[in-house]
């Protein structure tokens, strides 16, 4: 069934009868919305802190314990879902006036701008206003179907990308914070948190990332720097503290490759420690 059966201006089949586009934007939105059970927006202060890395294999993980997600690039000036999925090349199919998402898994599909762009080393001017519309076609226009967890990736800070993805998917979407232990990076999630409540969504959580080592050659994370400042951020903010994950040459290794972590990892103790993260999601309660 398409997306815009039971709208007035529908076809008996359900497609879209109007010819300008749809007429009712808000009802089509809150229909691709319905058929979302949960939906989490990762994001941080800064770049570089592995918000990709870790939206990426929050969807893998949850796609093999059986959940059907779908996994939302919204970083359209470096775009890393087609990489990080080994999916580079790929391009969705497309109708008239809808777009499908491209399938990982039975269970996993993703959209980015990067299966849209011609040549990845295109240089993308984004205007405000374009980034926008972009972002609300790609929940509005994919055909994301019946989803357990729709995860969005987001660019670094508190700009009009993650702005229109919350605003977009509604006060029930919740944000996850990665932030690494450095000073530097928790102040930027101060702000991160603040602009979560502001925009008036819930942190579902904070995520320590690249904390400690883990060691290739004992297979145990040594603590060589400060860990823990997330920890007490999160103490200090009130959210939950789902967890920390070591710097490890092999998440590194596997981003470049393309096969996900959690896919090939699991039985590590980095692959415990992102278990241990996505445990809450997998647990939460069905919306009423
Ligand atoms: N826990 C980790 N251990 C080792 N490397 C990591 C880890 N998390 C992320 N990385 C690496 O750090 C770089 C930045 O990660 P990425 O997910 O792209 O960050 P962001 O999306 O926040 O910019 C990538 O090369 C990635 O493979
Ligand atoms: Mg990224
Ligand atoms: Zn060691």
């Amino acid at each position: 069934m398409s997306d815009c059966s039971g709208c007035a201006s529908s076809n008996p089949d359900g497609s879209c009868a109007s010819s300008s586009g749809c007429d009712n934007p808000d009802e089509k939105l809150q229909k691709t919305l319905g058929r979302i059970k949960h939906k989490i927006v990762v994001m941080s202060g800064k770049g570089g802190v592995g918000k990709s890395t870790v939206a990426t294999n929050i969807a893998v993980a949850l796609s093999l314990a059986g959940k059907k997600v779908g996994l939302l690039d919204v970083d359209v000036h470096g775009p890393s879902v087609p990489r990080l999925l080994s999916l580079k090349g790929e391009k969705p199919h497309m109708s008239e006036k809808h777009m499908e998402p491209v399938p990982w898994s039975k269970n996993l599909s993703a959209m980015s701008l990067g299966f849209l762009l011609e040549d990845e080393r295109q240089a993308v001017i984004w205007r405000g206003p374009v980034k926008i519309g972009l972002i609300k076609q790609f929940v509005e226009d994919v055909m994301w179907g019946d989803l357990d967890y729709l995860i969005v990736d987001c660019p670094p800070g508190t700009g009009d990308e993650p702005l229109t993805t919350l605003q977009t998917l509604g006060p029930t979407a919740m944000g996850v914070i990665v932030t690494t232990p450095q000073g530097v990076a928790i102040d930027d999630v101060r702000r991160s948190l603040s602009f979560v409540g502001d925009v008036g969504n819930r942190v579902l959580g904070l995520v320590e990332n690249m904390s400690g080592f883990a060691c290739p050659d004992c297979g145990s994370v040594h603590n060589i720097f400060n860990t823990g400042g997330g920890e007490e951020l999160a103490k200090e903010a009130g959210v939950q503290f789902l967890g920390r994950i070591p710097l490890d040459p092999e998440v590194a290794h596997s981003g470049d490759e393309g096969f996900p972590f959690m896919k090939i990892h699991r039985e590590t103790a980095t692959g415990e420690a992102m278990a241990t993260i996505i445990a809450p999601m997998l647990n939460l309660p069905d919306p009423a």
